[in-house]
């Protein structure tokens, strides 16, 4: 694998294939476009002219049967089952998150991917994003938090489509679409139980927008010990309060209308203070924004950092490739504060520790240089973060999408104005 471009099988030519995925697949040299596949033929004919890819498929057991394929991308709407058979198969797989609706279906999923020599990465890609990343840098330096908050509000979603041309066929099998949606909902249903049942709908929206921001939240602060409070606010609003230690952490997210984005993390220092803005999702180019309140000398100050111009789904590709061919510069790739370690679900064991290294020799430089500034003091204080911060960069096969329901459903108590 190392001496050869990796073949990518791409299951579910829908909207984010084709906005984000397909070019950067296209336009770097890492990867070819080996094989199409989506249940619409109609879509995956237009979609392999357009590409030039000759071979084309309505069923992923026949394009996980193609020998110039050597890894996929999952981008259909329900993964678990193409997943179990793309490991089956022996293809490394991306697989756009969520992984799976509930944790029945995600736990012998990452066991299987476990046992597998395969790279296999659930797609959380604004863990690549570089303003992200600068993010957690400042937040290991303003000491441990008072106070962290994780927002998102999720802006229209019909506004980006104008951006991009698109191939939309509709000439999918209706039924068996509504089947397969259908068959989900009852999934779900299950594993909310009694207790919880009427809680879909809030469910399924947090596994869509808010497992982003529990990624996010966890690639910052690792998994919260407790939830203290959740609740259902409106038909898709969640309230919830969780604790890490004693560091509270306000999580809310809802569906809105708004003509912006309004996703962030906010941590709340001692003195400082650490904003991460989430751009449009959609939007390519368009990294977070740090803000950063400060001291300037006895007054207030504001900074605001952009991150460098870059897509987080390119950087996520060009870590697959990483993962998967041997002898590629990760370095490179997970700077320091990139959560990649904690990248759920990745199977080779072998490159774990190495990214854990790299990681604790990059945050060490940038102990040195926090204490080269403020001496003895900064340097406690990033002691101590980095306790609550370490967390998440040990190695975690749990994947992310398995949060939701264990957060909200497992820990939370069960009354009927609480999602738990
Ligand atoms: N990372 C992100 O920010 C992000 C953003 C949007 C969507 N997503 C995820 O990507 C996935 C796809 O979302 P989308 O917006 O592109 O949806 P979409 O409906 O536009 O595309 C899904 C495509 O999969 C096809 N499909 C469905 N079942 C199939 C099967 N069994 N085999 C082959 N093809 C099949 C459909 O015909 C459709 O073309 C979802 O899981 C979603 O959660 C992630």
């Amino acid at each position: 694998m190392s001496d050869r471009v990796i073949g990518v099988g791409v299951i579910g030519c829908g909207e984010i294939a084709q906005l984000m995925h397909l070019p950067y697949l296209h336009e770097l040299p890492e990867f070819r476009i080996a094989a199409l596949c989506d249940v619409s033929r109609g879509a995956a004919e237009k979609l392999g002219t357009h590409c030039r890819v000759s071979a084309r498929y309505s069923d992923h057991r026949a394009l996980l049967a193609d020998p110039d394929v050597d890894a996929v991308l999952i981008a259909t709407y329900d993964h678990a089952e193409i997943a179990t058979d793309a490991l089956r198969a022996g293809k490394h797989l991306l697989v756009e998150k969520l992984l799976a609706f509930t944790p029945e279906e995600a736990r012998p999923l990452v066991e299987h991917a476990e046992r597998g020599g395969l790279v296999a990465l659930v797609g959380y890609m604004k863990l690549y994003d570089p303003g992200y990343e600068i993010g957690l840098e400042r937040i290991a330096l303003i000491g441990p938090p008072k106070s962290i908050h994780v927002h998102d509000f999720a802006g229209r979603f019909d506004r980006h489509g104008r951006l991009y041309t698109q191939t939309r066929v509709t000439d999918a099998p209706a039924d068996a679409l509504a089947a397969g949606r259908n068959a989900v909902a009852r999934r779900i249903d299950a594993a909310l139980g009694r207790d919880h049942a009427g809680y879909r709908d809030l469910y399924l929206v947090v596994l869509g927008l808010g497992s982003h921001d529990l990624a996010a939240m966890r690639g910052a602060f690792g998994a919260p010990s407790r939830v203290v409070y959740a609740r259902q606010i409106g038909p898709k609003q969640l309230l919830a309060v969780l604790e890490y230690d004693d560091v509270p952490c306000v999580f809310d997210m809802a569906m809105a209308q708004y003509e912006w984005w309004d996703e962030w993390i906010h941590v709340h220092g001692e003195r400082d203070e650490v904003r991460i803005e989430f751009q449009n999702t959609y939007f390519r180019n368009a990294s977070a924004i740090v803000r950063v309140r400060e001291a300037a000398g006895e007054g207030p100050s504001e900074r605001v950092i952009p991150g460098a111009p870059d897509t987080a789904f390119r950087r996520e590709w060009l870590h697959f490739a990483d993962c998967i061919m041997p002898g590629r510069s990760r370095a490179r790739r997970c700077p320091a504060g990139s959560p990649t370690s904690i990248l759920p679900f990745r199977s080779s064991r072998r490159c774990r520790p190495k990214l854990f290294e790299a990681k604790a020799v990059e945050r060490w430089t940038l102990v040195r240089r926090a204490q080269d500034r403020s001496g003895q003091k900064n340097m406690r204080s990033y002691e101590r973060s980095e306790a609550i911060q370490g967390r998440p960069y040990r190695p975690r096969l749990r994947a992310a999408c398995l949060r939701p329901l264990d957060c909200f459903v497992a820990n939370a108590p069960r009354n009927d104005a609480s999602v738990g």
